[in-house]
């Protein structure tokens, strides 16, 4: 039974816009629940000119945190007070937990009583980069550290990941991309942030561990492959992940399974960066069979 709002329920959002899909309410709610928190979790259309006002008036209003989705991670490293060293590296935030200064100690202020009188700072965490390293592990039985791996796609998605990944020290990381020289850029920063790490361009003509798409290729169900069929044979690899989890199943993930691979969709990654930011307001861990059920009703029932 999902308990009543009262005058002493607390809020969390998701700011994003466009919003009107995102399933995290529905997963973030379901957690909450499960925690016996008298807290609500709404979706907000934010718009990019108004998010500094929309963080504020969370903050004024003691929201515990937010969530930050499209178009937002970028911008909303300047509106915060503090980020977290963590997600530095990401230049990209997507999420904010609220803290209250009390006895000289920033507390998050799901600790604190929500009519106490403290400054409040917003703090920038970013849940995103480690979700897919969980998600290799729990939904793919893959560690990346000492795999052969090939990353499919370079744009916002890919290379996030490609410098993730690099940070496990796999074997060998190819990167391949429609536009070339954006790889190679990738490869760059790399070699940049973890030298050592063995990346190359194009598609390996040797067994490997494990194939990821990061681009956009299966949304649509006329899709082409993301791979390239003539360079690429998906019998080369013991494992696919596609970070795409709608359609369920994209002609990737059925082609895959056609060639005898393991294979896991992009779920896993909404659902380990939600409970990531469900643990940094809380401090509890966070219900992870109950938010993913959450999420397969609402995604795909
Ligand atoms: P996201 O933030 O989701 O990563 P993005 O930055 O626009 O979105 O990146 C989309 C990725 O899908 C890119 O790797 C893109 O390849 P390019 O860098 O060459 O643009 C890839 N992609 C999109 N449409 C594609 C297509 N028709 N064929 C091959 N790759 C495609």
């Amino acid at each position: 039974m999902i308990p009543e709002i009262t005058a002493t329920t607390r809020l969390c959002a998701v700011y994003g816009h466009p919003i009107k899909h995102s399933a995290s309410p529905a997963m973030q709610n379901a957690g909450i629940d499960a925690l016996k928190l008298n807290w609500r979790y709404l979706a907000c259309d934010v718009h990019p000119d108004h998010l500094r006002e929309a963080i504020n008036g969370a903050k004024a209003m003691r929201f515990i945190g937010l969530n930050l989705t499209v178009p937002h991670k970028l911008l909303a490293l300047d509106l915060v007070d503090h980020i977290d060293e963590a997600a530095k590296p990401w230049g990209a935030i997507n999420t904010i937990r609220f803290e209250g200064l009390a006895h000289n100690q920033w507390i998050p202020l799901a600790q604190l009583p929500p009519d106490a009188e403290n400054k409040i700072r917003a703090v920038g965490f970013n849940t995103d980069a480690d979700a897919i390293i969980r998600a290799l592990k729990e939904d793919l039985n893959v560690q990346p550290t000492g795999a052969k791996i090939l990353l499919m796609g370079a744009g916002g998605a890919g290379r996030a990941a490609a410098l993730r990944i690099a940070q496990e020290h796999p074997a060998e990381l190819w990167l391949a991309n429609r536009t070339r020289s954006k790889a190679e850029e990738v490869a760059k920063e790399i070699h940049a942030r973890t030298p050592g790490v063995t990346v190359k361009i194009g598609y390996p003509s040797t067994e490997i561990d494990l194939a990821i798409n990061a681009t956009s290729l299966g949304l649509k169900p006329d899709d082409a492959l993301p791979c390239d069929t003539g360079a690429f044979n998906l019998k080369q690899t013991r494992a696919v992940y596609d970070m795409i989890y709608r359609p369920a199943e994209t002609p990737l993930l059925a082609a895959a399974k056609n060639a005898g691979c393991r294979t896991a969709n992009g779920l896993g990654m909404l659902l380990y960066q939600g409970a990531k930011a469900l643990e940094i307001w809380s401090g509890l861990a966070a219900p992870i069979d109950v938010m993913r059920a959450a999420l397969h009703r609402q995604i795909y029932v």
